[in-house]
């Protein structure tokens, strides 16, 4: 059975005074209505120790939004997995497509990171997905599967554990569109035939997949009845308690 795993990704948002003050308004409400899932909020790196602060206790997994593909060195205006560790934070978002398109971020670029992650015993959540013209032009399982062989290459079937894959067609980010339950859902089934083929079944079968593109409180549920889909990364809904709180407690 795969536990439900819901994040935010926070994006270049919340300063860490208003950030801690949010995660501790969150913390708050999911435990008076009994959120159940596995939950995780991804401040930008500065804000990411006033939140830690604040969630401490909580249960809520501090994540970053990336990071260097070297712990340190001359890399200016770079943040290191080293530096993450030593602040407490043990999960990162890796191949986001706004790092892809905005800063060039390649597979092969993405694929370092995910290696020295689990190299330093992270968890990842890799973001896939393809673009308008690709899924228009009939190349979403092409770039699915570059994406996922490319950025996976080398990972080991025993890593595969701290690997969670995150679905995010690049045309419902940000854009109000999301993709229908059963897109989402034939996107995610491949993907997870991908990664049998790729390692086992079994690693496929307990692989959590998120769907990630304008997900809100309305179609979270529709979303979340889904046979592949077992989670959600949540952008612009996850910046208010009031609209990331029904997300967290869809199946209430
Ligand atoms: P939105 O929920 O704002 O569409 O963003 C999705 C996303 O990119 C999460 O990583």
């Amino acid at each position: 059975m795969r536990k439900a795993y819901i994040a935010g990704n926070w994006k270049m948002n919340m300063t860490p005074s208003k950030g801690a003050r949010f995660a501790s308004e969150l913390a708050k409400a999911a435990k008076e209505a009994g959120a159940d899932v596995k939950m995780m909020v991804a401040p930008p790196f500065v804000t990411i120790p006033a939140v830690l602060e604040a969630l401490k206790g909580t249960g809520i997994i501090v994540a970053a939004q990336n990071m260097n593909d070297h712990v340190s060195g001359a890399y200016t205006g770079e943040v290191s997995p080293e530096m993450l560790k030593d602040l407490g934070v043990e999960t990162v978002i890796l191949g986001h497509s706004e790092r892809r398109s905005y800063y060039k971020e390649s597979d092969e670029f993405i694929n370092r990171k995910v290696l020295l992650a689990i190299e330093q015993g992270m968890d990842v959540v890799l973001c896939v997905g393809e673009t308008l013209e690709e899924r228009e032009g009939g190349k979403l399982e092409e770039v699915l599967t570059t994406q996922l062989t490319g950025d996976l290459k080398d990972v080991k079937p025993e890593d595969m554990k701290h690997i969670t894959i995150a679905y995010e067609p690049v045309w419902a980010i940000g854009t109000g569109k999301t993709a229908t339950p059963e897109d989402a859902d034939s996107a995610h089934a491949f993907i997870r035939a991908k990664v049998a083929e790729m390692y086992s079944s079994d690693i496929a079968e307990n692989l959590i997949i998120q769907y990630g593109g304008s997900v809100n409180a309305s179609n979270v549920k529709a979303l979340m009845a889904k046979e592949n889909i077992d989670g959600a990364l949540v952008g612009g809904a996850s910046l208010s308690v009031e609209k990331f709180l029904p997300i967290i407690t869809y199946d209430k």
